[in-house]
């Protein structure tokens, strides 16, 4: 085995080159002719397709638990966010204009890093799409079950939720009747939420196989089967279908917010950040997971009629009008209600409920709306998965079937399929919380990793002079700016929180003294490297005089992640290393870069 081998590059004009001639035959050889993706999307379609991705599960439920946890002060996480995501849309825009090619970030980690990276980002992505996905399809079933017993049909609690949702539930409830009460007077305890209640039922209720409780979530496996057969159908059918859905989801959300601010009462904006920083930051994965998507967009570029054009105008416009609607619908929910009030799966109906404005036809209206809503996110990560394998294939990296394009429906009908399989039976047994911090994690990475191409100025290698001119990241000299920003983020943090500077340099918790200095020190890795980094980026601004919007973006997503927590940094490298060990058995030695001669590229 080679080392250069593992950093050998495909330039720009190859990546098309491999596009157009299309490898869908199920032996992997260059085969023009053979049935091609259907190029059917314009700038309005890929708009509201990424409408359809954006607005979802995050807004539709997890802010409730952010909102919680940081108060109204948590639109500044949204801002901050929003400016990451922003950033990073800015590179893809930039790659997407110069690459439209299926393959979405592995493809540009192809062009930038080499193909290790490219695999690495390629098997990253799986994080992003299928597991964003059980995270969506959960978040689905809980609005539909909740949809259903509004109308008087009751699932059993155990064909509804995940395993350790029950458990977790029924330990609570368990201590506290041990503790010398009954379920009755348990049940009225105002800490005890509706979830708690029906975790408990799902665990004392469910059939027992050999003594262990069979819980599961049927729903979610339901909805992600429907909507991979509509994937797999077809891409025009897709889009009337999302098309549809988007302007439903976008006319609730409207009406939420005109109607909502009628009930605000600006005595609940007070005190603004309850919590603190810390407070706000607990919601970094749910609030990052409202704003994937954007970029799912970029793995219809085969699909798209005009896509140096329209990929980049439509993901950026997606997420202005997404960002937009975030700030004020997070305003309009805190300002209805108390942020105490709003630690439920359903925020958006909540506010409309008995505790919030009292008009239950509207909290109708929204639950219907919210299971339509999560269901595109499901649709367009449905499809973006698929896509990545088939990009992948091409190049070797996975056996040929998986870009065996369907002769009638024009869709790569085996990733299709298996992304079924990887998305419906997880969806069946797994926890929310875990799949949406493990979501963000690998989606945040694959946005450094995009930003960091964008700084390497690949996605310009091999292309002539002039071709695809326009630029969506245009060169500003990070020399000052960037030293300018370090310094002054620290001189704020000395001023305004020197107290938290110095817990950073301790090895104690105060508020858990059992903990020993190792562990305090674990948890807090993840920005130790983060302040190395900064370190290093402020010194290549300087010294190379970066272009400014790669190295914000890089940044900001990098800090995200180190706001996720020790433990998801070990499950996303356990990820990886099981990612390396495939590619090592199958990609290395199957690659099609190790192959020139069957893939009609330039040698
Ligand atoms: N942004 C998408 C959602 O919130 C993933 O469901």
């Amino acid at each position: 085995m080679s080392y250069t081998n593992l950093f050998r590059k495909k330039s720009v004009v190859q990546i098309k080159r491999d596009a157009e001639l299309g490898f869908s035959d199920a032996h992997g050889l260059a085969t023009d002719g053979e049935p091609h993706l259907r190029k059917t999307l314009g700038v309005l379609d890929l708009t509201s397709l990424g409408i359809a991705a954006i607005v979802g599960a995050g807004i539709f439920a997890m802010i409730g638990n952010a909102a919680h946890s940081g108060g109204p002060a948590v639109i500044f996480l949204f801002m901050f966010t929003a400016m990451a995501c922003g950033f990073s849309a800015l590179c893809y825009a930039e790659f997407a204009s110069k690459i439209p090619v299926a393959g979405s970030a592995y493809t540009y980690a192809y062009a930038s890093f080499g193909e290790l990276v490219a695999w690495i980002i390629g098997w990253d992505l799986l994080m992003e799409y299928a597991i964003g996905n059980i995270a969506v399809a959960i978040s689905w079933s809980d609005y539909f079950t909740g949809l259903l017993s509004g109308y008087g049909i009751n699932v059993p609690a155990y064909l509804t939720m995940d395993f350790l949702s029950a458990s977790r539930g029924y330990d609570t409830i368990n201590g506290l009747i041990v503790q010398g009460s009954n379920l009755e007077a348990v049940n009225a305890m105002p800490d005890v939420t509706n979830g708690m209640k029906e975790a408990y039922a799902a665990w004392t209720t469910a059939p027992r196989v050999g003594g262990i409780p069979f819980i599961c979530d049927l729903p979610a496996l339901g909805i992600v089967f429907a909507v991979t057969a509509l994937v797999y159908v077809g891409i025009r059918e897709s889009k009337r279908a999302s098309n549809v859905m988007v302007a439903l989801k976008l006319a609730v959300i409207f009406l939420v917010i005109v109607l909502g601010s009628f009930y605000i009462n600006p005595a609940n904006w007070s005190p603004f950040a309850p919590n603190g920083a810390s407070g706000v930051l607990k919601g970094v994965a749910a609030v990052f997971f409202a704003f994937i998507g954007f970029d799912a967009l970029s793995t219809t570029a085969e699909e798209c009629k005009n896509p140096t054009r329209d990929l980049p105008r439509a993901m950026i416009y997606s997420l202005i009008i997404c960002t937009t609607l975030y700030i004020i619908l997070t305003l309009v929910l805190t300002g209805m209600v108390s942020y105490t009030q709003l630690q439920v799966g359903d925020p958006l109906a909540f506010v409309f409920g008995p505790e919030g404005a009292n008009l239950p036809w509207m909290s109708g209206i929204v639950a219907v709306s919210a299971v339509v809503a999560i269901a595109t996110v499901l649709l367009v990560f449905q499809l973006g998965q698929p896509r990545i394998w088939m990009a992948m294939s091409r190049d070797g990296l996975l056996p040929p079937i998986f870009s065996s394009i369907h002769p009638r429906f024009k869709t790569p009908w085996f990733s299709t399929i298996i992304t079924g399989l990887v998305v419906a039976i997880p969806s069946l047994f797994m926890n929310l919380t875990e799949v949406t911090d493990l979501s963000s994690i690998g989606t945040l990475f694959a946005f450094c990793l995009v930003c960091g191409g964008v700084l390497l100025g690949a996605h310009t290698r091999g292309l002539e002079t002039g071709e695809n001119e326009r630029t969506f990241v245009p060169y500003i000299n990070s020399r000052y700016i960037v030293p300018a920003i370090f310094f002054i983020a620290w001189g704020a943090l000395f001023y305004f929180n020197a107290e938290g500077v110095r817990a950073f340099f301790s090895f104690t918790d105060p508020s858990d003294p059992t903990l020993g200095a190792w562990e305090v020190f674990r948890h807090k890795i993840p920005l130790y490297a983060y302040i190395v980094l900064s370190f290093v980026m402020v010194y290549f601004c300087f010294r190379r005089r970066l272009s400014l919007i790669p190295v914000l973006g890089l940044m900001s997503c990098s800090y995200l992640m180190t706001e996720l927590g020790i433990t998801n940094w070990t499950r996303f490298g356990l990820w990886l290393i099981v990612g390396l060990v495939l590619y090592f058995m199958y990609g290395y030695g199957h690659s099609k870069l190790s192959h020139p001669a069957t893939t009609g590229a330039p040698q």
